[in-house]
């Protein structure tokens, strides 16, 4: 599966610009890709809190975030916030709907594992996905990602009510 992704489709992870904002929102705009997601992610999603997001992501505001670029398209984003811990930051994910089954989220994480690990000091990687969220369940363990034991100390700000599961990595693992 993963070798019949990067045939068919080449994934890469860029920087965005305010030129991307259009194309940020048409993606964004979809209460599917939304539900799962913070209610720091709005819905409906206009052009305007695209602008916003991707001025706050320049500006150094927003953690790491930068595009998923699928085939030489933006097709979602991919971010590393800051957490409490030093060196522990929590990764997140979104891809347009159309993009969805093809393996381009395991493919855009397993590139963001990398860089996490070999480009911004990260030690230990965090995620958490909501309960019915399976597929984001999946492309964390398909990175490695081990699920935590226990409820989770982040509590549910997702738009659809339900627990969160909460993941981790650690760059040793990767290493091994
Ligand atoms: C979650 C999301 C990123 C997945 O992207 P994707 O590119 O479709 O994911 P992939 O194709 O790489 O992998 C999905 C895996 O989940 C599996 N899957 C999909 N839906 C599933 C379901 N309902 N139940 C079980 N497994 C499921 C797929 O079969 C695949 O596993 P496989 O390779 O073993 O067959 C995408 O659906 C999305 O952007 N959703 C909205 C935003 C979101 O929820 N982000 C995550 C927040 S934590």
């Amino acid at each position: 599966m993963q070798d019949d992704t990067s045939v068919m489709n080449h994934i890469s992870l860029r920087p965005l610009t305010t030129a991307d904002a259009p194309r940020l929102a048409h993606l964004g705009n979809d209460s599917l890709v939304s539900r799962y997601l913070s209610e720091r992610f709005p819905y409906p999603y206009h052009p305007e809190d695209a602008i916003a997001f991707i001025t706050k992501v320049r500006s150094g505001e927003a953690g790491i975030v930068l595009g998923i670029i699928v085939n030489g398209q933006l097709a979602g984003t991919i971010g590393l916030e800051d957490t409490d811990v030093p060196q522990v930051k929590r990764i997140g994910y979104f891809l347009g709907r159309d993009y969805w089954g093809r393996g381009i989220a395991t493919q855009a994480v397993r590139l963001m594992v990398h860089k996490a690990f070999s480009e911004y000091g990260c030690r230990t990687l965090t995620a958490y996905t909501h309960a019915q969220n399976a597929a984001s369940a999946r492309v964390l363990e398909k990175n490695g990602f081990r699920q935590l034991p226990g409820p989770p100390s982040e509590s549910c700000s997702c738009r659809t009510p339900g627990p969160l599961v909460g993941y981790q990595l650690h760059k040793e693992e990767i290493e091994a």
